[in-house]
């Protein structure tokens, strides 16, 4: 997208307040990769999740916890993110961060790999966040179609990973199974999907059937 056109949506819609400001500066002096979410993604999830009514979030890749603050604040008051991530630093610059924007009592963090922790949840999820990874990204796929309810959210960031989906030359396996995961989200028939042109593509995918 036009970098004027997404500065425009960020500014109107999708203005960080203090504390959103806060965890990413956190993020930046702890020294964490700068491959968070942006702010317009982050409220494009944000009206998604408020549009099923999410209660129940499952995100797999917390890192500094940004995106985590986003999910947190489209829930009602009883409602739960349950976040994992493997980087025991990531994991604890998180917390931190939780605490800091005052949505610690609404998030669970699991420290830990996906593929370990997945096993350990109990559908339903109204929700599932996918932005851990990638080369693991089939499996996902399926674990987030076990988890989603009828109707949840199946999103998952980095659709376009920086090109690679259109690009032959790329052989990574991370390009490989963003591909493949692609595939399956527009194959599957128990979902309705699309990619949005959001920084590095968002899937954003309907569970329409069990
Ligand atoms: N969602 C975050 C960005 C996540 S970056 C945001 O927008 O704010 C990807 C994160 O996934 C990193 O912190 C990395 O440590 C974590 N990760 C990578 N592979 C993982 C795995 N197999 N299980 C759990 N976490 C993983
Ligand atoms: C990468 C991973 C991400 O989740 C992201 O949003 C941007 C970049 C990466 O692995 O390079
Ligand atoms: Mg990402």
């Amino acid at each position: 997208m036009d970098e004027r056109l997404a500065r425009y949506i960020t500014e109107l819609f999708a203005a960080e307040d203090d504390a959103l400001a806060a965890v990413r500066s956190r993020h930046a002096r702890e020294g964490l990769p700068d491959i968070l979410i942006s702010a317009d993604e982050g409220k494009l999830i944000h009206v998604l999740l408020r549009a099923v009514r999410a209660a129940r979030v499952l995100e797999l890749g917390t890192l500094g916890g940004y995106s985590g603050v986003w999910i947190a604040r489209a829930l009602p008051p009883e409602g739960r993110l349950v976040t994992v991530e493997r980087d025991p630093r990531h994991a604890a610059v998180a917390r931190r961060a939780f605490a800091e924007a005052g949505v610690a009592d609404r998030v669970e963090l699991r420290q830990g790999t996906a593929l370990d922790v997945l096993p350990q949840l109990v559908p339903p999820f109204d929700a599932v966040f996918l932005d851990a990874d990638k080369e693991n990204l089939p499996a996902y796929f399926d674990w987030s179609m076990r988890l989603l309810r009828t109707g949840g959210l199946l999103l998952c960031d980095n659709a376009f990973f920086a090109g690679a989906v259109v690009d032959p030359a790329e052989p990574s396996t991370g390009a490989h199974g963003v591909r493949e995961f692609n595939r399956l989200a527009a194959a599957d028939p128990r979902l309705a999907a699309t990619i949005v042109p959001v920084r590095d593509g968002l899937l954003v995918g309907v569970k329409v059937a069990d």
